[in-house]
């Protein structure tokens, strides 16, 4: 069975003082919700600071990026070297780094390094407006999972998240039975890459305007594992609900 997985990624925002009060404002009750992994990808500058004050809980801390070196001569980039030890996850490829920092080319030496350095991936992929508008949608994301996963074997702990880009930050969710057709999609494509028994395990997450109101339609879903949650993560209040939500609903609908 999987386990499912609530991902509050807080983008740029945040700083450190503000990351702290954050997380200690969730730790507590997100500590008591057991059968739901619970993760927090606060900015690269905070992460220290947040995995401290997580380490004794079940709150996990992940990235929301890295390169793919291990050191050297790349100006403003942490490795994976330098998040391992406190990163259980790294978001790679969402589709704002693919939009404003050129990441495409990228995705697949990231995720390569994820896994030599035993950072779970959580591989983001998503269609544009006009790409869903054309019917485009599945060979963009076949197109997306194939790039990403050329030359990988193992992916046992990737995670991969849908997240429709018309859907980010814009209030306009996709609904629970359109994601749930397209993480369909997404599976039977692993499948293909790898096998019908690794694409059963592996998690598949929807992101795109989840918030407490909404969650219990994805979660009802048989084929979505969990969220990426961007605005609603940086709330508390609707990020433990989500968390709750999904706890009491996920284990009813057989995955
Ligand atoms: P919103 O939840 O703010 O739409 O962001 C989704 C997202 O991009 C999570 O990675």
């Amino acid at each position: 069975m999987r386990i499912p997985l609530i991902a509050g990624n807080w983008k740029m925002n945040t700083t450190i003082e503000e990351a702290v009060a954050l997380v200690g404002n969730l730790l507590k009750e997100l500590d008591k919700i057991d059968n739901v992994e619970k993760l927090v990808c606060p900015p690269f500058i905070s992460l220290r600071a947040v995995s401290e004050i997580v380490a004794k809980s079940s709150v996990k801390v992940g990235s929301q990026n890295m390169h793919y070196e291990e050191k050297g001569a790349f100006t403003g980039e942490v490795s994976p070297l330098m998040i391992k030890d406190i990163c259980s996850y790294v978001i790679i490829g969402h589709s704002e780094r693919r939009q404003y920092f050129n990441d495409d080319s990228y995705i697949n030496s990231k995720i390569k390094a994820a896994i030599k350095y035993g950072i779970a991936p959580i591989l983001c992929v998503g269609e544009k407006a006009e790409e869903n508008q054309q019917g485009k949608t599945n060979e963009v994301l076949e197109r997306q999972l194939e790039q990403a996963l050329t030359g990988i074997d193992d992916i046992v702990n990737l995670v991969i998240a849908y997240e429709p880009i018309w859907a980010i930050g814009t209030g306009i969710s996709a609904s629970g039975k359109q994601a749930n057709q397209t993480i369909d999609l997404i599976r039977q494509k692993i499948s293909s890459l790898y096998n019908k028994q690794i694409a059963l395990n592996v998690r598949i997450l929807y992101g795109g305007s989840a918030n407490a109101d909404n969650i219990a339609e994805f979660m009802c879903q048989p084929q979505i594992d969990g969220a990426l949650v961007g605005g609603a993560s940086l709330k508390p209040e609707q990020f433990i609900s989500m968390l709750k939500q999904t706890s009491s609903i996920y284990y009813d609908i057989k995955k």
